[in-house]
């Protein structure tokens, strides 16, 4: 049986830079959602059903010729709303009220003032409290049936509503870390205001899944890559629970790994989920093309064509393919639909290995196209990934070939694995709080040590361990000096050609995590 569509929300971009952060926080109170366009046609907002409206923040004032306008089939939908920022002053604008431009404009923090307590929008928020503003338009005169529901020193009108209607709307940013209460703000708009009550699960979203993979295939067969990382894994998963033995898992060993990673995922996917794969091993092949390369980028694009040509080789052995089952998640897809991203933010795209195929003309099918990388960890458990998978650390494409520094050979790698294990390992040991990633870097320097009556000449293992949150920016992580101890004594004694273990100190930015 088909389970119910879950209840949803639709979030309206005006061209926000917090657009991607409103709906994590949505999703984090598990209410489905979904970012549109502000100028998406009605019809694809329509055909999700909506139960409720969050009009995002926006770059420009509603007061200047061309700025972006609200459909107005949105408020003639009669679901509630939540405007902020720039979509507080478009809910305002286009309800009836007026909105002038401020004298002042006021950014960052600021201390809140509720008026309105009895109004659901503030349950249990205190009567002062600190959030973020942003704001330069004013509304001066409220919208027929609308209350002032809070103030700042600058700003009059900083929270409004109309309890009749369900339309509220607040000029600073629930959804940032500044505002204190902000996460009980959007809460209050959904679960109050909007009464969403069910709670988005997993399990529905696999149900509802599998039905649409298993149409959109018809009786056609379908291939995927699996990298060993977590979203293949789960695309993976999730399409063969559709069409079972019609899809068919490639895994390319290509040398770059790390300790025992090939055999893991080949156990786990064959043995534990049963899927169909095709092992290739390749390691001699990517070893032989990259002798002697030492810059990074030319190693990467080295890395690309022959994953892309192995890939190809044994994709077209196989019959009946017509589509290609991708992993992509929903950030990737918000960066390119947003107005944000019309108006020229750069899409990072570097860093997949990507490009599959394109002459091969295969259907793509991104069953994890709707997704927040957290909500994937969750699908994988749901779907029995087993969790050293799930919750695997981020690992490059091009795999150790960008944490052997210089020239890769065989005996770099051996050396750049097992201090990465060793490193691994000991991190591990020491508590369930692992930092965000870590791992051990070859670096082609050597310097002068000695070992027992012995002079040596040996090399250099850098270990790297950060917090992050998403990898755009991260700190060096506080690692216990027992554990780095435990980490440089035990690498130097297993490791013969290593004399000396160095940690690394710098933050993102100015470095990157990588090496290379
Ligand atoms: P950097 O080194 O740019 O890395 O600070 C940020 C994050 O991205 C990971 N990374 C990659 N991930 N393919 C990937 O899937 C790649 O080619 C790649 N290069 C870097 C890196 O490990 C870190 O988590």
């Amino acid at each position: 049986m088909k389970s119910p569509a879950p209840e949803m929300v639709a979030i309206i971009d005006f061209g926000a830079q917090y657009a991607q952060l409103i709906a994590r926080r949505v999703r984090e109170e598990r209410v489905y959602c979904e970012i549109f366009a502000y100028d998406a046609p009605w019809a694809e907002i329509a055909a999700c059903e909506p139960s409720a409206f969050i009009l995002t923040g926006g770059p420009e004032s509603v007061l200047v010729p061309g700025a972006p306008h609200l459909d107005p089939h949105i408020l003639a939908a009669g679901k509630p709303i939540l405007g902020l920022c720039y979509g507080m002053q478009e809910l305002a604008h286009a309800a009836g009220g007026t909105v002038v431009p401020g004298t002042i404009r006021e950014y960052g923090r600021a201390e809140l003032t509720v008026d309105a307590a009895q109004s659901a929008l503030f349950l249990d928020v205190p009567g002062h409290s600190q959030v973020w503003m942003s704001h330069g338009d004013t509304v001066t005169t409220l919208p027929p049936g609308f209350i002032k529901l809070a103030h700042t020193s600058t700003c009059e009108v900083a929270a409004l509503g109309n309890p009749e209607t369900k339309q509220y709307g607040v000029q600073f940013h629930p959804e940032v870390r500044h505002t204190e209460h902000g996460r009980t703000i959007l809460r209050n708009f959904l679960r109050q205001v909007a009464g969403l009550h069910r709670e988005w699960e997993m399990s529905s979203f696999v149900d509802r899944a599998i039905d649409e993979i298993a149409t959109a295939l018809g009786g056609a067969n379908a291939i995927c890559a699996l990298s060993g990382g977590v979203d293949s894994a789960v695309a993976a998963t999730l399409v063969a629970r559709a069409i079972g033995d019609r899809l068919t898992c490639i895994f390319v060993d290509h040398g770059l790994l790390r300790e025992r990673e090939a055999e893991q995922v080949v156990a786990a996917f064959r043995d534990v989920l049963h899927l169909n794969v095709i092992v290739v091993d390749a390691r001699r092949r990517f070893l032989d093309a990259l002798a002697g390369v030492e810059d990074p980028e030319h190693k990467r694009k080295v890395i690309g064509r022959n994953f892309i040509e192995v890939f190809e080789e044994h994709a077209q052995a196989l019959a009946g393919v017509e589509f290609l089952v991708q992993g992509t998640l929903y950030p990737d897809v918000i960066e390119s639909k947003t107005p944000h991203s019309k108006a020229g933010a750069k899409i990072k795209t570097h860093h997949n290995v990507g490009g599959l195929p394109e002459e091969m003309h295969l259907k793509l099918i991104e069953p994890l196209r709707l997704l927040f990388k957290d909500e994937v960890r969750r699908l994988g458990l749901e779907l029995g990934l087993p969790p050293h998978i799930v919750n695997r650390q981020p690992f490059p494409g091009p795999g150790l070939a960008v944490r052997v520094l210089g020239a890769i050979d065989e005996e770099r790698l051996r050396i750049v694995r097992r201090a990465d294990a060793i490193a691994r390992e000991e991190i591990e040991r020491a508590g369930q709080d692992y930092p965000w990633q870590y791992f051990a870097v070859l670096t082609p320097l050597r310097s002068v040590g000695v070992m027992g009556d012995f002079r040596t000449y040996g090399n250099m293992v850098a270990i790297r361990a950060v917090t992050s949150d998403d990898g755009m920016t991260a700190d060096w992580a506080r690692l216990p000096y027992d554990t780095l101890q435990r980490i440089s004594t035990r690498i130097v004694n297993e490791i013969p050609e290593v004399n000396r273990v160095v940690y690394d100190v710098t933050s993102k930015p100015p470095a990157t995590i990588e090496w290379e």
